[in-house]
């Protein structure tokens, strides 16, 4: 059987499983992988773990999957996360939310021991931006805070879904903010912090120890 760079993304962060670890488990068609191999695992080797998901999309196929699930209530900490992402760069640099669960996914991502990405070779980029930041913002006064945000020189577009406003996990809407370019991603996050009404940004820094790419079959693991 042929498998696909996520797939093998995917086969290659599963190793990294230990018994009894609290699992962060992201969001997206690769964590989807992932949670293949996981419930492979469990199923034949008995493996014990529990996952804390990003999101109801996560959520829903781990319990069809029947892999263990918990929350923040029983554990404050996660052993290991493994995530996908939308852009990752040379400094191993993300940006996220391509599916709406940046700020879980953040939450998550950051509180683990250890962080994993794992993503096919098109995610791969010099420099940030290409892909629109996702900013997850209140509802309330989404249009004052959209001109916020275009006062940092992006475009910027409501995200919605079938025609309707996109709501997230969280009840909270995203606007995606083209910035073409990123230069200084660390700096252009905390900035956009400041904005009243701004919850999250998908910008990720500093938070990745493992990159595994699998680009055309080949995989390449990055550490920071
Ligand atoms: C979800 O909100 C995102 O952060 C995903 O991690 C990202 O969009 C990657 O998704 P794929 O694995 O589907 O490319």
């Amino acid at each position: 059987m042929e498998y696909n760079d996520k797939q093998i993304a995917a086969q290659e962060a599963v190793k990294h499983i230990k018994d009894g670890m609290v699992i962060g488990i992201g969001s997206g068609s690769t964590v989807n992988e992932f949670l293949y191999c996981l419930a492979y695992r469990i199923k034949e080797e008995g493996l014990q773990v529990v996952g804390i998901p990003a999101s109801k999309k996560s959520e829903q196929l781990a319990t069809k999957l029947g892999i263990p699930l918990t929350t923040f209530a029983s554990y404050q900490y996660v052993d290991i996360a493994i995530d996908g992402t939308d852009e990752i760069d040379e400094q191993l640099d993300l940006v996220k939310g391509g599916g709406g669960s940046l700020v879980r996914e953040k939450m998550i991502d950051l509180i683990a021991e250890t962080f994993i990405v794992i993503a096919s070779g098109e995610k791969k980029v010099r420099k940030l931006g290409t892909f629109s930041v996702p900013v997850e913002v209140v509802p309330f006064g989404w249009q004052a805070t959209e001109q916020r945000l275009q006062e940092f020189g992006c475009l910027t577009k409501l995200r919605l879904s079938n025609g309707e406003i996109f709501v997230s996990d969280n009840q909270n809407y995203i606007i995606d903010c083209d910035f073409k370019k990123i230069d200084e991603a660390e700096a252009l996050h905390a900035s956009l912090k400041q904005i009243v009404g701004v919850i999250e940004t998908g910008i990720f820094t500093h938070m990745v120890d493992k990159a595994i790419i699998a680009d055309n079959g080949q995989i390449t693991v990055l550490e920071k």
